[in-house]
């Protein structure tokens, strides 16, 4: 099993560029299934998630060719719309190929995916959704059959702004009979950017980023090349990270209103941060003081960033409370960071951080991917060695995170295979 072994106490210091984003890949690879003819996607990364996707889409029939950052899916192969379930349970956004399979070919079959260490993440949204457009479906032995002659638009309100369920439906929508209107759909910008390639693919969505979304189902969706929108959970880890090791980053390639509620809790806490066209700067050299948070749909703060800000809040000055609204057990992450020397009680969705003079390192574990961020941002503002094992959870959303921190500066070797310490 592969471990970061990061010295600390090194402030990150230097220039860097986003990728784009996976949340917005995973969901537009999977749409191009709709499209009649061959669809470019430029600025995909490199990560394990992309990757069961693409394993996912050859696996129907469809032809994936990458090269660089640029994944082309000629989809007029495909011969069958059986999501296979060693891919799906290798990753929840398979489910992803739901709306699109239904929409395009009148049925599908995925494995139920199960729940995950950040909460159960059900998908009733998704299915009470596509039985509003008209698809029966069967949940039997952990396998869910769809079946639809045409999808015919319909009235749907979510329970919550799932932003998962929101693309889900989006794009079984794009290709249904009549208009549908999504009520209470998420506002996140890789909605706004899945609605964009669909619109370039020939589908009429109004309302993309806002709650109230108006899809008017079209017959035929042909093929495009579509850049990506740049990664905002990457570029604000990043960033967080310059803060917390009282350094400074400039971080380019990004969309600075991306990531308007973070950079204001930066703000708050003392972090210089200046931003213009596609660039954002934060300096920190004296240290900062704690803020509290409360994760939200967005606008709101991101969950994604809610463990990475954590780790920061460890040694700021002051109490902060973090409070996570949108999955019932994100707070994983805490038991690894106590170990460091963290100050950090647990109150159902509330962790109450008191900020400690400084982490030490120690022998910690990934429970998740954003969890696992936070423990490589926590091992960065330590003293002495910290050992992050579990790099999978890192590997499915992070490319070669390693490599980006070691360019500014930091401590920071993968150990390859090694036993664990
Ligand atoms: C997406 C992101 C993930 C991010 C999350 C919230 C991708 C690939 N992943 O996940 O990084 O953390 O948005 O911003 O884009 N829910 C239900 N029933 C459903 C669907 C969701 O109860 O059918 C609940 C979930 O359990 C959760 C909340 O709604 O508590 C939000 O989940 P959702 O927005 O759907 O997250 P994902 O799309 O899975």
């Amino acid at each position: 099993m592969d471990a970061f072994e990061i010295r600390g106490g090194r402030p990150l210091r230097g220039e860097t560029r986003v990728y784009g984003a996976k949340n917005a890949a995973l969901p537009i690879l999977a749409a191009t299934v709709m499209a009649e003819e061959t669809c470019v996607i430029e600025g995909v990364p490199e990560l394990e998630d992309v990757r069961v996707m693409t394993d996912i889409l050859r696996s129907l029939g469809a032809r994936v060719e990458r090269d660089g950052d640029r994944i082309t899916v000629d989809p007029r192969a495909i011969a069958h719309t059986n999501v296979p379930s060693d891919l799906m349970k290798k990753m929840r956004s398979s489910i992803f190929l739901m709306g699109p399979l239904l929409a395009r070919f009148g049925e599908v079959c995925v494995s139920k995916p199960g729940g995950c260490v950040i909460g159960q993440r059900p998908i009733d949204y998704h299915l009470r959704g596509m039985r509003l457009l008209g698809a029966a479906i069967e949940e039997r032995h952990g396998f869910i059959r769809c079946l639809s002659g045409r999808l015919y638009g319909a009235s749907i309100t979510l329970d919550f702004p799932s932003v998962g369920a929101t693309e889900n439906l989006i794009m079984a929508a794009a290709l249904a009979d009549g208009v549908t209107v999504l009520e209470n759909a998420a506002r996140e910008p890789e909605i706004v950017d899945l609605a964009n390639f669909l619109s370039r693919c020939g589908a009429e969505i109004e309302g993309a980023g806002e709650s109230r979304i108006v899809i008017r189902g079209v017959h035929h969706l042909h093929g495009c090349v579509y850049r990506i929108i740049p990664d905002r959970i990457v570029a604000g880890t990043i960033l967080i990270a310059a803060a917390a090791t009282r350094g400074g980053v400039t971080v380019s390639g990004v969309r600075p209103d991306h990531l308007n509620a973070l950079l204001g809790k930066l703000r708050d806490a003392g972090v210089r941060v200046e931003s213009e066209r596609d660039i954002i700067s934060v300096e920190c050299p004296d240290g900062y003081r704690a803020v509290d948070v409360r994760t939200a749909p967005y606008p709101g703060f991101p969950t994604d960033l809610q463990a990475p800000l954590m780790a920061m809040m460890t040694t700021a000055e002051g109490t902060s409370v973090i409070r996570e609204n949108v999955f019932e057990a994100r707070f994983k992450h805490v038991n690894e960071l106590l170990r460091m020397g963290a100050d950090i009680t647990v109150d159902l969705r509330a962790a109450v951080v008191r900020g400690v003079p400084r982490l030490s390192g120690a022998a910690v574990e990934c429970t998740d991917l954003r969890g696992g961020a936070a423990l490589v941002i926590a091992g960065l503002m330590a003293e002495g060695v910290t050992r992050v094992e579990g790099l999978h959870h890192i590997d499915r959303g992070y490319q070669q995170v390693d490599v980006y921190l070691r360019d500014l500066g930091a401590d920071i070797v993968r150990l390859r295979g090694g036993p664990s310490a």
